[in-house]
């Protein structure tokens, strides 16, 4: 198994000449004279075409059976891909047993495919989601980078909820109750102090009780934090890292975006700017929709979606009230009732992906707002005291990757994103 072999995406290039392939077996069709198998690696499939002395050979390898195959490339127009491999040994094989999941299971019920998932993960649209996957985490790093954010590395274990108590995550640590953070934001704003700009990709943790399409237990976020910045910085930076991403993927992954059947059009008209909404507007919009909400009442998923299907590029939708958003968010000065404040929502009803905005600077006010929100100053001392020493303005976000891929994708489900979901009824595999 050991022997030079060339990969799939390569043979099917060449089309012609001597070589050695390895993989699994993706599909099997044997017939009286021939078997056709479609082996698969992690770059392409290709059909094997097993002669009448080597039929044995094919019947015996279940799907998944690993194998190591040489054999002569011919260009088939009939094969997928133009190529087919006409087998002349099997090098090597593994024979699996019958494979758990057939195309039956896969149509009958997609908790299954949950149950089977470090099985499921071999499969082509998997594949193409962790390979759209890889290209997105890529691409965030590039624009942080290129920008001029340095990477850093914060804490999963904390003592202060970030995001309220209602969605923490208890852990007994030695005897004392820690956390698992909902967000590295409080980090990042030590670190402005230190680097100006800061970003940081890692998981966050949620014990959100109920399993919606767009929440995980457990999710990966990139978060960015700037010194010297307002709301509206933090908001170009937002969408100018989104519509990086997409140009990424749609530059470098068309071939999995059309496995996955993805239409395009809403992706490549993801550009700055996107619309500005604020909150005011969007309680108009939702209102005429004949929607009924009132000022001070949250946005929710379907308030969201609706508003979404309004518009043709992701909204950024700014000033919350002040109730709607946690403590550490700046009110504006001009406007206390509201805050410096913005979500983006991505388009086609598939809503928030960002989180951010301007954050306290002053200490007074700080601790005034944790106090207002019943909250303990003293879970807060380190937070409220970088405000002690040369505090400045300053603004950052939090980006749902799982959501943005889930867009991208064009998934119904954040969990068809995720290699190895967590939710409320879901810790393995
Ligand atoms: O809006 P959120 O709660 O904001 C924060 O956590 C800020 N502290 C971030 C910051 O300013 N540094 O979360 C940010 C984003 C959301 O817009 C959403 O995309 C994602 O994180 N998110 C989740 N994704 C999957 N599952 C969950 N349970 C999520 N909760 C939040
Ligand atoms: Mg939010």
């Amino acid at each position: 198994p050991y022997k030079k072999a060339i990969t799939i995406n390569e043979a099917l290039k060449r089309g012609e000449g001597r070589v050695t392939l390895r993989g699994w077996v993706y599909r099997k069709r044997v017939l009286k004279e021939k078997a056709f198998i479609l082996l698969r690696d992690s770059t392409g499939v290709i059909q094997l075409v097993f002669p009448r002395e080597r039929l044995k050979d094919a019947e015996e390898l279940n799907l998944e059976s690993s194998i190591v195959v040489t054999g002569a490339l011919v260009r088939e127009p009939r094969a997928p891909g133009g190529v087919e491999l006409h087998v002349e040994s099997v090098d090597w094989a593994y024979i699996g047993e019958p494979y758990p999941i057939n195309e039956d299971a896969v149509v009958a019920d997609s908790e299954y495919l949950l149950d089977v998932r470090h099985l499921w993960v071999r499969s082509r649209k998997m594949q193409a989601v962790l390979k759209i996957r890889h290209t997105i985490f890529g691409a965030i790093h590039e624009y942080f980078r290129k920008n001029g954010f340095y990477e850093v590395h914060t804490p999963m274990f904390i003592t202060a909820a970030v995001e309220g108590g209602a969605t923490l995550f208890k852990v007994d640590y030695f005897g004392q109750p820690v956390y698992l953070t909902q967000s590295s934001q409080f980090y990042l704003e030590v670190l402005i102090y230190s680097l100006e700009k800061v970003y940081v990709i890692a998981p966050s943790f949620r014990a959100e009780p109920s399993r919606t399409r767009r929440h995980l237990t457990e999710f990966w976020h990139a978060e960015m934090e700037m010194a010297w910045a307002g709301m509206n910085d933090a908001a170009r930076v937002g969408e100018e890292l989104i519509s990086y991403v997409v140009e990424r993927v749609l530059a470098e992954r068309q071939d999995e975006l059309r496995l996955l059947g993805r239409r395009t059009e809403f992706l490549e008209r993801a550009k700055p700017p996107f619309y500005r909404v604020s909150y005011d507007e969007a309680v108009d919009i939702l209102r005429k929709k004949g929607i009924s909400i009132n000022w001070g009442d949250d946005i929710g998923a379907d308030e969201e979606r609706a508003l979404t299907l309004e518009f043709d590029k992701p909204i950024i939708l700014y000033g919350f009230p002040e109730k709607l958003k946690a403590f550490y968010h700046r009110n504006d000065p001009k406007r206390p009732e509201v805050t410096l404040s913005f979500d983006v929502l991505l388009p086609e009803g598939y809503g928030e992906v960002i989180g951010g905005g301007e954050r306290i600077y002053e200490e007074k006010e700080l601790v005034e707002k944790i106090v207002r929100f019943g909250l303990n100053p003293k879970d807060y001392w380190w937070y409220i005291d970088l405000r002690k020493y040369g505090s400045v303005p300053h603004a950052g976000f939090g980006l749902g990757v799982d959501r943005l891929t889930m867009w991208i994708t064009g998934a119904d489900h954040i969990r068809d994103v995720v290699p190895f979901p967590r939710d409320v009824r879901r810790t393995a595999p």
